[in-house]
This record gives structure tokens, sequence and C-alpha cells, in this order.
């Protein structure tokens, strides 16, 4: 079954991943993550098919349907997964992407996995995709893919996201493959980004690479046209409301201040183990904070919850290295027998217990140095359907863009983070509820479901208007 796109032709999204995975018992269920999340809902309602990796190496999975979703698992061998999804896509792409916070190997033997999974992914979709369809390809691991299918189904409409941000021209020409990935991208449609300034970001990198022509936000390549433009991705906000609502939510909520010591204030930190997220450096403001006294380790506790990711990468298991140990320190120095001042869980936990979290959290801390959105944000708002909480954000976070409300904060100035926890803590309850109404009636406005239909009608508009061809 597909899903019928407001176009009314047939729709088939690719991302890296699958949206399910296997559990211990062999059956599958939905897996974590934001895009998961995000696009999951949507084709669980009007039926879909995805095309993606299972998550296993070796995995020889056959087409098989969940909840009316159609899966095409896309095989990854062991040797593919550390060149292509741990070597490039996660040691060379990511930290390049963001702002090149630690250092990309270039590897090409890495290049080449990235290149052969990304035609493996093609043909696929090649295969699949039923005649004059839509193909909405998803994320940094697979941007050869529009490039690929164009040329070998140049009847379909392709479109990509981006969920992570578009560095820098300057950043981004230190890819020793950047023409082949600007190529890649302009086999869509429609390129989608998280920010405005990630577009232009694009825009001016195929401008200099390239022999284009260049019009704002439109590109004119091989003869076709390219539009790029900024969709900033969301939550489910009904699904989040929802849970938060329920009974099993508020008796957990009630029980995790309980089991914290009935701090006055909790304070909350929710984020893949990825040292893009500024987590130690939220623990260290903390830890600063406490020393100093303007927080009390018998009043104010904080909840950490890093969930593990990427854990073959040296950058990771670094960023793991350093954090554990600081938790050890803040711990040792500030804690009371059975009253840890810092609680770290190094889990994923399900989605239901993360609600029951943000919900008992009064003040959020998503201090990211760099990042494509932050769902985490979004969720958070969502949760609050008490109408309380604070949300402190970098800006540095895509999500600063539309969460105006939040108290926004540089990661990198140590005092203004300082400031921005304390001013979090010491709010008084009439500016929480009032900026707390603002962020989330700005959540409302733009759920996952209103992005992607945003990006589908742009898609439409993108291929139909394409003059040049
Ligand atoms: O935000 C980028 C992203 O790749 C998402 O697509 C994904 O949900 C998340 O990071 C987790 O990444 P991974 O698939 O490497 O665990």
């Amino acid at each position: 079954m597909s899903e019928t796109s407001a176009m009314g032709r047939p729709i088939v999204i690719a991302a890296n991943r699958l949206p399910v995975m296997r559990t211990d018992d062999g059956d599958w269920t939905p897996s974590p993550g934001g895009l998961v999340r995000a696009l999951y809902p949507m084709l669980r309602e009007t039926g879909g098919t995805w095309v993606g990796w299972t998550g296993n190496p070796d995995d020889d999975a056959e087409p098989f349907s969940v909840e009316g979703v159609d899966l095409h698992p896309v095989p990854v061998s062991a040797e593919e997964m550390s060149l292509y999804y741990e070597g490039f896509s996660n040691d060379a792409l990511w930290p390049l992407y963001h702002d090149a916070l630690r250092e990309s190997t270039y590897d090409s033997e890495q290049w080449d996995a990235y290149r052969t999974v990304n035609d493996r992914f093609a043909t696929a979709l090649a295969d699949i995709a039923p005649e004059g369809s839509v193909v909405w390809v998803h994320d940094y691991q697979l941007q050869l893919v529009p490039g690929l299918l164009r040329a070998a189904r140049p009847d379909l409409t392709i479109g990509f996201f981006l969920h992570i941000p578009f560095p820098s021209v300057d950043l981004f020409t230190r890819l020793p493959w950047r023409d082949e990935i600007v190529k890649g991208l302009l086999g869509c449609d429609l390129v989608g980004f998280q920010r405005p300034r990630d577009a232009q970001n694009f825009v001016a990198t195929v401008d200099q690479l390239l022999d284009v022509q260049v019009d704002d936000t439109t590109v004119t390549y091989d003869g076709r046209t390219v539009v790029a433009g900024e969709y900033p991705i969301s939550i489910d906000v009904d699904e989040v409301e929802e849970i938060a609502t329920g009974r099993a939510t508020r008796q957990r909520t009630s029980q995790i201040r309980a089991r914290l010591g009935d701090p006055e204030v909790i304070m909350l930190g929710v984020d893949r183990l990825d040292y893009t997220k500024g987590i130690g450096l939220r623990l260290r403001a903390f830890a600063r904070l406490l020393e100093d006294g303007r927080l009390d380790p018998t009043r104010h506790v904080m909840v950490q919850v890093a969930t593990p990711t990427r854990e073959a990468v040296e950058h990771y298991q670094d960023e793991r290295a350093s954090i554990e140990r600081l938790v050890g320190e803040i711990n040792g120095r500030f804690s009371r027998i059975g009253l840890p001042v810092v609680h770290y869980l190094y889990q994923s936990l399900p989605y239901d217990e993360l609600v029951a979290l943000y919900r008992a959290g009064d003040v959020m801390l998503v201090t990211p140095f760099r990042d494509g959105m932050n769902l985490v944000a979004k969720e958070y708002a969502a949760a609050h359907i008490d109408g309380d909480g604070v949300l402190v954000l970098s800006e540095f976070a895509g999500a600063a863009d539309e969460l105006t409300d939040a108290v926004q904060v540089n990661p990198h100035d140590d005092r203004a983070l300082e400031d921005a926890i304390v001013e979090a803590v010491e709010m008084h309850r009439h500016e929480r509820r009032g900026r707390m109404a603002g962020l989330r009636d700005q959540i409302r406005k733009s759920d996952v479901q209103g992005w992607a239909g945003r990006f589908l009608a742009a898609l439409d508009v993108a291929s139909t208007t394409d003059t040049s061809s």
C-alpha cells in the first residue's frame, strides 16, 4: 500500500534506518529517534512505504509491513557499517556539518563504502517506486541518493530533507568529495533544511563549486531547477500530550520527584550522548553554581539522561568518558548519602518514561554547541500540559528560531550559561507560565504533521513549476 501525497501520487520514504527495530523475541517495534518519531505517525495514519536499514549488520530481512506501513530493508554488511555508517557518515560528515566541533576523518575507503551503500538505496528505490511517484529521501547518510535515482528514474519527483545543519562554504569545501555530494543533492526538485541559514549555506556552496545559475533559493543545474528552502521539523504534539495527560504518567512523575528526594527544583537534560549536545558544559555550569552557593545541593538536583549512540566511534567514547568522570566528580563533591546531586542514566528510556521525566523537570537544559533542530526542546514544552516549567535553550539549536519564549543562551559563554540557569531556577511563577504558554502555542502551530504537509506541498510546487526542463 502506498501513502497518497497532496498531489495524489504515491510516496516512498528513504532514510538510513527503518522506523522499526527487532525486539529480543524477533518481532519489530518502532525505534527511538527524532526522525522516526516525526514520520512514522504520518505513515501509520495513511499507510506508506519506507526504505531503510534494519540497524543490524548483515541482516537479510525480506520486505514486511508493520501497522500498515510497508518496510523495505536495505542490507548493510558489518564492514559497511563500520565504513559507511560509523566512518563516513559519523566520523567525517557529522563533525564537519556540526561546526567541525571534532576533527573529521577523511578516508577514501569510507567514501567508497558511502557511495556503494547510497547506490544500493537508489537501486532499491528505483525498483520499488511506482511510475511518477514522490520519493522523499532523508539525511546526511544518503546525500548521493537523489542524483543516482534521478539518473535511473527521471519520472520521479524527488525531495530531500537534511535533519542536521548544512555548514558554511568554508567548512564544507574541506570535504574531498564536496562536488559529488552537492551534485547528489541537486538530483532533487526540492532540498529542505531546518533553518534559513542552512539553505543559504547550501546555495552559496553550490554557487561556488559548480557551474550553475543561482537565483535566490533556486539553482538551475543540468537543465533542471532545484529549490532550497527551510522547513523546521517538529514533533507529534498530540501524542506527547496524550501520554503526559495519562494517569500512569502523572503517577510516575510524582514517583520520580519523590525518588529524587522531593527537591525544590529538578533540572533535566535529555540527549543522545553526543559531543554536539553540550552535556559536559551544562554539568560544569551546574557544578560552579553549587560551588559558588548560587544553587544548593539540598534544594536543586540534576537528572541527565544520556542515550547510548554510535559507541564504536572514538569521539563518542571520549565524550562518554569525560561526562562520566564529571558526574563522578560532582557527585563526590556535593551529594549526600542516598541523595546524589546528579542522577545520570546512560540508557535508552521508553518514550512514556521520558514524558514522565519531562513533566517532573522544572527546568529543562538544552545546551548544544550546534544542533539541526533539537526535538527534545519541543517535547519538553508539549509534555508541560500543566503550563509550568522553564526551557533553557542554546542559540545554536535550530529550535531557537521558533522557541523564542525559552531562556536563550550562548553555550560558549560560561557566565551567561550560569546566569541563564539561575534565571530559570528563580523565575517568578507568572513569568514561567507566560513563557510556557508561548512555547506551547508555537509548537501547536507547527507540529510534525504540518511540517510534512508543508514540505510535500512545496515539493509538489517545485516539481510542477520546473520550467527549465
Ligand atoms: O539527527 C540526525 C540523526 O541521524 C537522526 O536521523 C537520527 O534519529 C539520530 O541522528 C540518531 O542517529 P543514529 O541513527 O546514528 O543513531
